[in-house]
């Protein structure tokens, strides 16, 4: 491998030194979950489904189309559950009295953007929504953080844009 190379892979797989200093590890760890229909009552989707997420780790669920990769997403999340019943064990950290939206957070398939705002727009009002006990002043100065941590502070001004539809960001113009 080049120097290069492997000056760029090393970056690739080095946190950035201050930014993930208050974060604690946790593991994700599920075990026998199970997903059937409520209605009616005999359509099992999920059964007996074990897993683990571990720190620093990236892990990929991959199955074809209607094989539950999303089923098993919410259930781990306890979102979207209507009509069905979820059982099994979910621990973060070994535990089960840890609420998983208190310390992870989900990124839809389909990214809910509005076309029309700026970057800086979209980051602001989600900002002012999530982290509502913060003042204006500490909000923005987080988000000054996030958006130079992220390499966005070149783009903040541009329209987010649709693809297809509106002109807008997109993964090269990043
Ligand atoms: N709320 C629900 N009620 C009834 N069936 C559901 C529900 N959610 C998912 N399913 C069914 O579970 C199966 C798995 O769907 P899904 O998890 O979306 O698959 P994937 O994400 O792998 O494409 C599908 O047959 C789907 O129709
Ligand atoms: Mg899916």
């Amino acid at each position: 491998m080049s120097k290069e190379k492997e000056a760029s892979s090393q970056a690739v797989f080095c946190p950035p030194s201050d930014a993930l200093q208050d974060i604690i590890p946790l593991t994700l760890a599920w075990h026998n979950i199970r997903v059937a229909r409520k209605n009616p009552s005999d359509v099992v989707i999920l059964d007996g489904i074990n897993g683990c997420a571990l720190p620093t780790e990236v892990v990929a669920l991959m199955g074809a189309s209607g094989a539950g990769k999303t089923t098993l997403l919410n259930s781990l999340m306890g979102r979207n559950l209507k009509g069905l019943n979820v059982t099994g064990d979910i621990l973060i950290g070994g535990t089960k009295d840890v609420k998983i939206v208190d310390v992870s957070g989900y990124v839809q398939q389909e990214e809910m953007f509005m076309p029309t705002l700026t970057v800086y727009e979209h980051l602001s009002i989600q900002a002012g929504i999530r982290l509502s006990g913060l003042s204006r002043k500490d909000i923005n100065q987080k988000l000054s953080e996030i958006m130079e941590e992220l390499g966005l502070v070149k783009c903040k001004d541009s329209i987010i844009g649709l693809s297809g539809i509106k002109k807008g960001i997109s993964g090269k113009n990043f």
